[in-house]
């Protein structure tokens, strides 16, 4: 069996967080390892690669932003490819010029030049997209121009798309490849990796799991692995790798009911275990009642992910060493974006740093007694490599689920009416930013959490009302954030009339109210599952706010479909109206429901979550 370090792998350095991950992807894809790297990493770093990318970046070349990195990187004698920042990187450092402005934006016509190996099997007209405001307007002595692009019809061609220096193996694309409206952006990286770097195609699922079940066995010798099931996608994957290594007589399995789970999920999580054949040392703990106590009486956003976050830590700790898991070795589902400073949701992995920082790990990982077997794989890999071993398809692609559950669903109040001669000054400039889509709103006297700027706000919602599509909902809610300070979200009212008085009820975490959220969330989940929607949305919070309104009801259902590749960023989907309708009869029949809307908000300015 060949070993990983044989693998030939390329360096992917990370100017720009998300377009430096999916390089990396795409690297992969032709079956060549990326991995990430920095720009300030020493050069010696490099050594073991067979070629460097340089992403691309927010900053602008021409202005020297972001101009400290270790251009050492440069003089290596490895082909180099930069992609827009890096493109005008590489055309600055060997002699070019690259100037603010000839900026592009969209699709544009790539004319290639000559034959070259970078566009093997590819025409010499090719769709790229751009995305720039600097450009690179000459070159220097070894470098000739590969390439120009067409914007549009009037436009005048942008040259130096594409630079290239054979001597040198540099190479630079102004346009993104990695993105899917390069229409053969994948064979353009592909060309580089193999026809310029020279690697070898061999790293692949097949090739994973063999070296990564080697690993294990070897790692693991003859004691055991104790795992955190969560029921989620990555922890239940590496469990079945485990199995598959080592047998499930040595592998522990711990799974956790806080009490914020969805309707039923607990149990199906254990069923889900026993279905796999790895129920054997499967243990379960339900811990309802100590995180009820823990959030009882809060109700500020991070004081309750605070509190779900310590006493999950003392539920496994006090449960690990009543397994006696010091005998074993974990096993953890980390994945390559949360090993990385710049990679994933930051937030959403306090959780899992929690669980990685208690003191019982803390002394595992000094002892080298931690294992994780998917540290190498992105989440897309997780769920390829998880069908591979005979993972179900529905369990592979379910919705990614908060870490803190409802809890940071099910938001809390102390009822004050809060800022509301705040609320009657924005009124009517809220009133006026709506009308000219035929529509009414007002702020509501509640908060939640968004990201402005990349700052947390937290702030009031707007209620809008109206008959409008989805494009002039979008609008609405564009110009209310363009124009009023003091609001980072936008409702769809879903009821009949636009609702005249609201009234902010006192009320913090109850199994009561968790009980309700869980049937409004199953509702919204089952609804998706019968228009066969669920693929086709991200993820989809249903979020239960203590609002009274017109006198009836005490919670406030919000519905909050969205569509987004990484969480990052997001926008809200568009769901049927036959759905809406069918979730407005079944949602306002229930108990305590005062009333239904739509969060039409993209992510900035709101977050995914309200809390
Ligand atoms: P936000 O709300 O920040 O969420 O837009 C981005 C993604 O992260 C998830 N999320 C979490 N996941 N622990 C987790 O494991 C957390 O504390 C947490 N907070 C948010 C959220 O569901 C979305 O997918």
């Amino acid at each position: 069996m060949q070993n990983e370090r044989t693998h030939d792998k390329i360096a992917v350095i990370d100017f720009g967080g998300q377009y430096a991950h999916l390089i990396a992807t795409k690297v992969r894809r032709a079956e060549v390892l990326a991995e990430i790297r920095q720009p300030e990493d020493a050069t010696e770093m490099f050594a073991d690669y067979k070629g460097i990318i340089l992403s691309g970046s927010p900053a602008l070349a021409s202005l020297g932003e972001d101009s400290q990195w270790n251009k050492a990187i440069l003089d290596l004698d490895l082909p180099i490819l930069g992609f827009c920042f890096g493109h005008q990187e590489i055309a600055k450092h060997y002699g070019g010029t690259v100037i603010n402005g000839k900026q592009e934006w969209g699709h544009a016509d790539l004319h290639i030049h000559r034959e070259h190996p970078l566009f093997a099997g590819l025409e010499r007209v090719e769709q790229v997209w751009m995305s720039h405001f600097d450009s690179v307007t000459s070159v220097g002595p070894d470098f000739e121009e590969l390439g120009h692009t067409v914007l549009g019809e009037d436009s005048p061609p942008h040259p130096f798309a594409v630079i290239a220096s054979d001597k040198l193996r540099r190479y630079g694309f102004q346009f993104h490849p990695e993105v899917g409206d390069t229409l053969h952006g994948d064979q353009m990286i592909g060309n580089f990796v193999r026809n310029i770097c020279g690697c070898e195609p061999s790293w692949n699922m097949t090739r994973y799991v063999e070296e990564q079940v080697g690993k294990i066995r070897q790692q693991v010798g003859d004691k055991s692995v104790f795992l955190l099931a969560s029921g989620g996608v990555d922890s239940t994957v590496a469990a079945k790798l485990f199995a598959d290594a080592l047998g499930t007589q040595r592998l522990h399995l711990l799974h956790v009911d806080n009490g914020l789970m969805r309707k039923n999920e607990s149990a199906a999580v254990v069923k889900m275990f026993e279905d796999f054949g790895l129920g054997k040392n499967f243990h379960f703990i339900d811990a309802t009642d100590e995180f009820l106590k823990a959030l009882e009486g809060l109700i500020e956003p991070e004081a309750k992910r605070r509190a779900i976050g310590d006493t999950f830590i003392s539920v496994f700790e006090n449960e690990a060493r009543r397994l006696g898991i010091e005998d074993h070795l974990l096993g953890q589902g980390t994945i390559y974006p949360d090993t990385i400073e710049s990679g994933g949701t930051k937030r959403a992995d306090t959780i899992k740093t929690h669980h990685n920082r208690v003191p019982i790990i803390e002394e595992m990982i000094a002892a080298g007694k931690v294992i994780e077997p998917l540290a190498d794989l992105y989440k897309v890999e997780v769920r390829e490599l998880g069908e591979r071993l005979g993972i179900p398809h529905d369990m592979i692609w379910r919705h990614p689920f908060p870490g803190p559950g409802l809890g940071i669903r099910l938001l809390c109040s102390d009822g004050q009416p809060a800022d509301n001669e705040k609320l009657n000054d924005l009124a009517p400039a809220i009133t006026e930013a709506v009308s000219a889509y035929g529509l009414v709103a007002s702020p509501l006297p509640i908060k939640s959490v968004g990201v402005k700027a990349d700052l947390r706000s937290y702030e009031h919602p707007v209620l809008i009302h109206g008959d409008a599509n989805w494009d002039q909902l979008a609008q609405a809610s564009g110009t209310i954030f363009k124009t009023i300070e003091g609001i980072n979200r936008t409702l769809w009212n879903l009821t009949p009339r636009m609702p005249t008085t609201f009234r902010s009820l006192a009320a913090t975490i109850t199994k009561d109210r968790l009980d309700l959220l869980r049937e409004c969330d199953q509702l919204m989940m089952d609804g998706l599952r019968r228009h066969d929607l669920y693929s086709q949305v991200w993820q989809c919070p249903t979020v239960l706010v203590p609002l009274e309104i017109d006198g009836q009801g005490r919670e406030l259902c919000i519905l909050r479909p969205i569509q987004s590749e990484r969480a990052m960023s997001a926008t809200a989907a568009r769901l049927p109206q036959e759905l809406l309708a069918e979730l407005h009869t079944q949602i306002m029949a229930l108990p305590g429901i005062s009333g239904l809307a739509y969060d039409l908000t993209s992510k900035p300015p709101g977050t995914i979550e309200w809390e």
